[in-house]
């Protein structure tokens, strides 16, 4: 690299901190009823604070980026606070070969429920792991309990009371791949203050071996 090229690129990495706290700056406060028409989740308003979310981060966005995004509060009424989104790239189900790549989207403060994997499709229990592109995740599952160093981690009272049944977190941010502890462990996650993009990889995904903590949010997801 010639030496005006280095200087430029340092610059420019210098420049950086500075451009993400004005992201920080621009960050809309976000209320539940913002997602609510008539008490009723909807789905497009949800899809509305996500894209503007990915547009503060500088997520790329593409044409059918809208339309292929699941979105669901699980029936809790309160997406604000506990939700998700997501992006399916691809759930590969062959004999031949499976794997798994989908994006999450979590809202500043939005809880994804805690959840654990039974065997489902090619009998495969689904490993995964994640890795934070954008934001801050606090990622939750077994292991030592360190929540009291996160007073900032708000587990809602849909979920299970306010509780979750593990405890240990790791505070992910930018570029931090994290792993899921052990199959068939629980794990759950909490967007940080900015919210979170984390890109998930796994072997395989399959909806009906997907159980949670919570009943009444596992029924919701399960359809039952
Ligand atoms: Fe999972």
């Amino acid at each position: 690299m010639k030496r005006r090229t280095l200087m430029k690129a340092t610059a420019l990495a210098a420049a950086a901190p500075l451009a993400l706290n004005m992201k920080v700056a621009d960050a809309a406060p976000m209320r539940n009823a913002d997602f609510y028409t008539d008490s009723k989740f909807d789905e497009e308003k949800a899809k509305d604070g996500l894209m503007a979310m990915c547009k503060r981060f500088g997520y790329p966005l593409f044409p059918e980026f809208r339309e292929k995004l699941w979105v669901s509060d699980y029936g809790t009424g309160n997406y604000a606070k506990l939700g998700l989104a997501a992006l399916m790239y691809e759930n590969h189900n062959s004999e031949d070969g499976a794997y798994m790549l989908m994006d999450l989207f979590l809202l500043p403060g939005q809880m994804l429920p805690e959840h654990w994997h039974l065997e489902g499709d090619l009998g495969i229990i689904k490993n995964e792991g994640w890795l934070v592109r954008w934001g801050k995740s606090y990622i939750g599952g077994i292991g030592d309990n360190n929540v009291a160093e996160f007073p900032e981690i708000e587990i809602p009272k849909v979920h299970c009371n306010g509780t979750t049944t593990t405890h240990h977190v790791v505070a992910a941010t930018q570029g931090m791949f994290v792993p899921l502890a052990e199959l068939r462990s629980r794990h759950w996650q909490f967007g940080g203050p900015e919210g979170a993009i984390i890109t998930e990889v796994a072997n395989l995904h399959t909806d009906s071996a997907v159980r949670h903590s919570d009943k009444a949010i596992n029924d919701n997801f399960l359809g039952l």
